[in-house]
């Protein structure tokens, strides 16, 4: 059955039924626009339109339609109705009949969706930020296990400088943070109701929005109904954040799936999140970071499409809108997914600090430190450069690490050079010299774990 036969004389073509419908995907939306309905038959009673008993009557046959569906929402599926809207009021009308008909007075399914879809998002951006939490957590205890690994830091892919494994853990607990911070400003957005701004010029029944939007657990209501039933700039905030999340889940990704190539030989991926070749049975293939990697994909691509949607959408409404659902619902699943992914994959790593260790010593990534050394001696920096960068070099020819270079040789460069050159330039010196905040010292690595900790209410 539609909700709009009246005007209507000859059936819908059964194609456009199904094309037009979005039931498949919005079924999703049942428990939230009960819950809306539900307030709504409160405004409606408060207004006169329904009496106490009428609404407790709705109230109640809502309550167990909810009751009916929570346990299999697929079962919504097997109906030819156009929408959750209609599913959900024609099933109210099977249950209590014609005062079934009275819960649209004032509301139209514009308002009614983007409420719906609003109240979908604070849910699933809460389960979202438990998620980040969660992950964030990880990573701050495998970065504390992890103190004393060093390795090599890249730049351009080439080694640059000394690391720590637990300092890679920590960059991504700063990526995660702002993901969250960013979740939790457009929660500000977001939580406006729509409720009550009818098709498009807002409701002809005194309703008190505000009351109305607080009983939902929103903050305040919108003040412009044109505006609300055409806004989905939530809708876009969401998936930008989402896009930004999953860019730091690839690159996460891509650093671990090299790191376990044998090539880098850093970690070693758990048999739990690896597949085998079907041919090679040498093989352990890294398809979890492979796949989180990838599924970026679908998670911009779903950005791009609704930012082309509402491109150059006149006002107010318009079913284009309907295309805002199936991308959105795909990517929060898919970023949700893929923060636990990221989890169990960085769980249930081994770290092999030997290699770490021994790919650190390779590289000259302690040739910036003979460059500050001569500076603390008096020389300016660009010179201190070029006559490490000679040295560098000479050790290249010699087949030498800086550290196996004799004091003779340094010497030649520059006679400030003296014996204390070499405890200058050890790994351990490397890192520890980088004390500022922000840097790769052990202690300021300890205290942002501390910090972290805090934070995360994890002491
Ligand atoms: N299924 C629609 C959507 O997802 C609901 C709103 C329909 N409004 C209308 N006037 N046809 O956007």
């Amino acid at each position: 059955m539609t909700l709009w036969g009246g005007r209507f004389t000859t059936e819908s073509n059964k194609f456009f039924k199904e094309f037009n419908s979005s039931l498949s995907f919005d079924y999703v939306l049942a428990k939230e626009d009960i819950f809306a309905s539900i307030a709504w038959s409160k405004s409606l009673k408060e207004n006169g339109i329904l009496n106490q008993k009428e609404q407790n009557i709705i109230e109640n046959a809502l309550t167990s339609l909810l009751e009916d569906i929570q346990k299999n929402l697929k079962s919504i599926l097997v109906s030819g109705s156009e929408d959750i809207h209609s599913w959900i009021e024609t099933n109210l009308i099977q249950k209590i009949g014609i005062l079934g008909k009275k819960l649209h007075t004032g509301r139209s399914r514009n308002d009614q969706i983007t409420t719906d879809l609003k109240l979908w998002c604070k849910n699933q951006l809460s389960i979202l930020l438990n998620s980040i939490t969660k992950l964030q957590k990880i990573f701050v205890s495998i970065a504390e296990s992890n103190h004393d690994v060093i390795m090599p830091g890249y730049t351009h892919l080439q080694r640059a400088q000394p690391i720590t494994f637990s300092y890679w853990c920590l960059a991504y607990v700063e990526m995660l943070r702002r993901d969250s911070s960013r979740l939790k400003d457009i929660f500000k957005r977001l939580n406006i109701s729509p409720l009550g701004s009818g098709a498009v010029s807002g409701t002809a029944w005194k309703i008190d929005r505000k009351k109305l939007a607080l009983s939902m657990g929103f903050d305040s209501a919108t003040r412009n109904s044109l505006d609300s039933v055409s806004d989905r700039d939530y809708v876009i905030e969401l998936l930008s954040a989402a896009s930004i999340g999953m860019i730091h889940l690839s690159r996460f990704s891509e650093d671990l799936i090299f790191f376990n190539s044998r090539e880098a030989d850093f970690i070693e991926l758990s048999d739990s999140i690896t597949s085998g070749s079907s041919l090679m049975p040498q093989k352990k293939n890294p398809d979890a970071l492979e796949l989180i990697r990838a599924k970026c994909g679908r998670v911009h691509g779903s950005l791009v499409s609704i930012l082309i949607v509402l491109k150059a959408l006149p006002l107010s409404y318009n079913k284009d809108m309907q295309e805002d659902k199936e991308g959105l619902f795909d990517s929060l699943k898919t970023w949700n997914d893929c923060l636990s992914m990221a989890g169990l994959v960085i769980n249930n790593l081994t770290v092999n600090r030997v290699s770490c260790r021994k790919a650190a010593e390779k590289g000259y990534l302690n040739a910036t430190e003979i460059a500050d050394y001569l500076v603390q001696k008096g020389m300016p920096f660009r010179e201190a450069h070029n006559i490490s960068g000679q040295i560098v070099l000479r050790a290249i020819q010699e087949k030498k690490s800086l550290n196996d270079l004799e004091l003779m040789i340094f010497q030649k460069y520059s006679q400030l050079i003296k014996k204390d050159i070499y405890k200058n330039i050890t790994l351990e010196s490397c890192l520890e010299k980088r004390s500022s905040q922000g840097g790769v010292a052990p202690s300021q690595v300890y205290l942002e774990i501390m910090k972290a900790k805090k934070r995360l209410n994890i002491l």
